[in-house]
């Protein structure tokens, strides 16, 4: 599939919920959103022919996610579906681990292979500030402990940068990865509807996480984990893990953009941001084909986003992630 820029467009991030068991402030407010209602959200048949027809166009790779993936009931069917689709040769799975201890021997044989892990902190207070649900932080670390002890490979922790919450700990986290196989990516906070305050007040550049980290020692610019993100990668000498940055509003990846997302209510997304996007459920109810739909979305599908720190207006209409899948 080959977008109006020339780019490659082989992956897509499947959302298979807008509903979340935590409440991470720079997401979703505490009373949450108004959730998307139960017939308008596709089911594992209708996802699954999506991804057989989006895979017949040239998709290669899907990753899983919400709102948070693993409060929809039987994941691990949804993924041995998917893992049958001919083409799709990479499943992976973005999740706050939460739930993921009870699930993880489910996932990875029904056909998950990487996981990318939410964690803004390594204190438990914190998270409980942050997640604002608490009792999640020892969860957290079960599900983390199972992911590796079911062979999930590569882990990626995302962990999102705010200034006077979590930025005293990027040492902390970089340090993890000399001890464990766990790949650290800081992430810039991007503005949405629901966090202007944060994204302005509280913004945290990748660039001065690197300055900080440079300090600690010498680490080299290294080739990423599998996974083709918009990640920049650094290891320290001998280390099992690697430290990542994925800087947003920094910096720009956009002109390498390889993906798509699907919304758990249906609608092809061309870009996280803006207001671009295509209803695929109405028309494969009706059963029409939806090949010229997704093509055309392609064909549409920006040259970059336009966010702007602090603002809503590059973020198209969106309140939180969690509705598009992140
Ligand atoms: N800015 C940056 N990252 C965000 N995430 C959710 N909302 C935002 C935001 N506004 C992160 C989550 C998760 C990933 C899918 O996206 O923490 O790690
Ligand atoms: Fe849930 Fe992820 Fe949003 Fe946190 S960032 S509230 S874990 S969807």
């Amino acid at each position: 599939m080959k977008d109006g820029f020339g780019r490659t467009v082989e992956y897509l991030r499947v959302s298979v919920t807008d509903k979340c068991n935590l409440r991470c402030v720079y997401c979703m407010p505490l009373e949450g959103l108004p959730w998307m209602k139960r017939s308008e959200i596709l089911d594992y048949e209708e996802i699954e022919q999506i991804v057989r027809t989006m895979a017949g166009m040239g998709l290669r790779r899907v990753r899983i996610t919400g709102g948070e993936p693993l409060v929809r009931r039987d994941l691990p069917d949804l993924v041995a579906m998917l893992a049958k689709v001919p083409g799709i040769d990479d499943l992976s799975l973005s999740t706050n681990a939460v739930l993921l201890e009870e699930h993880a021997d489910a996932l990875r044989t029904a056909g998950v292979r990487r996981i990318n892990v939410s964690l803004d902190s390594l204190r438990e207070d914190r998270v409980d500030d942050i997640a604002r649900r608490p009792g999640s932080f020892p969860r957290i670390m079960a599900g983390l402990d199972a992911a590796e002890r079911v062979g999930f490979e590569p882990i990626k922790l995302n962990v999102v940068l705010m200034r006077g919450v979590n930025d005293d700990e990027i040492e902390a986290f970089a340090e993890i990865t000399r001890r464990r196989p766990w790949h650290v990516r800081f992430i810039e906070v991007m503005p949405t509807g629901g966090n202007l305050g944060i994204s302005a007040d509280q913004f945290f550049s990748c660039q001065a996480a690197l300055r900080r980290l440079g300090r600690l020692a010498d680490l080299s610019p290294v080739e990423g984990p599998k996974g083709n993100g918009p990640a920049d990668y650094y290891r320290f000498p001998g280390a099992p893990g690697t430290v990542g940055v994925i800087t947003p509003m920094s910096h720009n990846y956009c002109d390498r953009c390889n993906r798509m997302r699907l919304t758990a209510d249906g609608h092809l997304r061309p870009c996280l941001f803006g207001h671009l996007q295509t209803n695929l459920r109405d028309p494969l109810r009706e059963g029409r084909s939806i090949v010229p739909l997704i093509e055309e979305t392609l064909r549409v599908k920006p040259e970059r986003h336009h966010l702007v720190q602090g603002s809503a207006v590059g973020s198209g209409g969106l309140v939180a992630l969690s509705q598009t899948g992140g």
